[in-house]
């Protein structure tokens, strides 16, 4: 397994809208694999492919994110093929969320509550499962990447302003 580069906002592959994967090969399987081990590493609890220059509908997310009796030394993750939200009912507010692709920034983000995911398995099975909480605020976050969306695109535009005025003085910083 290979530990991928995350790519930070503004590279332009995070903010294209991905294509639908047509088949799971060798080559996507040890892609999950590395995706999943990037996440663990970072530390996140989730990865979509455009974080890591792939434009393909495939996200990454911990298994056990949003339960609180899981062994937190367990690392298990879960890929999804070709996720979509079907349906989303509810309201609630994500506290301080952030994205590996989002340097030292986090924000609110005013989310669904309770999402119906629909997806392939990693062996190409069909799945279906309602995610509430943590984890469709997971769901949202990871699909978001898939349409070129970040969270930041949903806070409000004086938010985004002071986080791009942020950004680019430390990029400045940096030449
Ligand atoms: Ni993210």
């Amino acid at each position: 397994m290979t530990l991928l580069k995350i790519l930070t906002y503004p590279e332009k592959s995070l903010s294209l809208p991905s294509a639908p994967l047509e088949e799971i090969t060798d080559e996507v399987i040890a892609l999950t694999k590395d995706m999943g081990e990037t996440m663990f590493e970072a530390p996140g609890v989730g990865l979509a492919a455009p974080q890591v220059g792939v434009n393909k509908r495939i996200i990454v997310y911990d298994s056990n994110a949003g339960n609180p009796e899981a062994d937190r030394e367990q690392k298990e993750f879960t890929a999804l093929i070709n996720p979509e939200i079907t349906a989303a009912s509810g309201s609630i507010v994500s506290e301080e969320e952030g994205c590996l692709s989002v340097v030292d920034y986090t924000s609110d983000v005013k989310r669904y509550e309770t999402v119906t995911v629909k997806a392939q398995d990693i062996d190409g099975n069909p799945v279906e499962f309602e995610a509430k909480g943590i984890l469709a605020v997971i769901m949202q976050h990871e699909i978001d990447h898939l349409d070129g969306i970040l969270f930041i695109d949903r806070i409000s535009v004086l938010k985004r302003s002071i986080y791009k005025k942020k950004l680019s003085k430390k990029l400045k910083e940096k030449e």
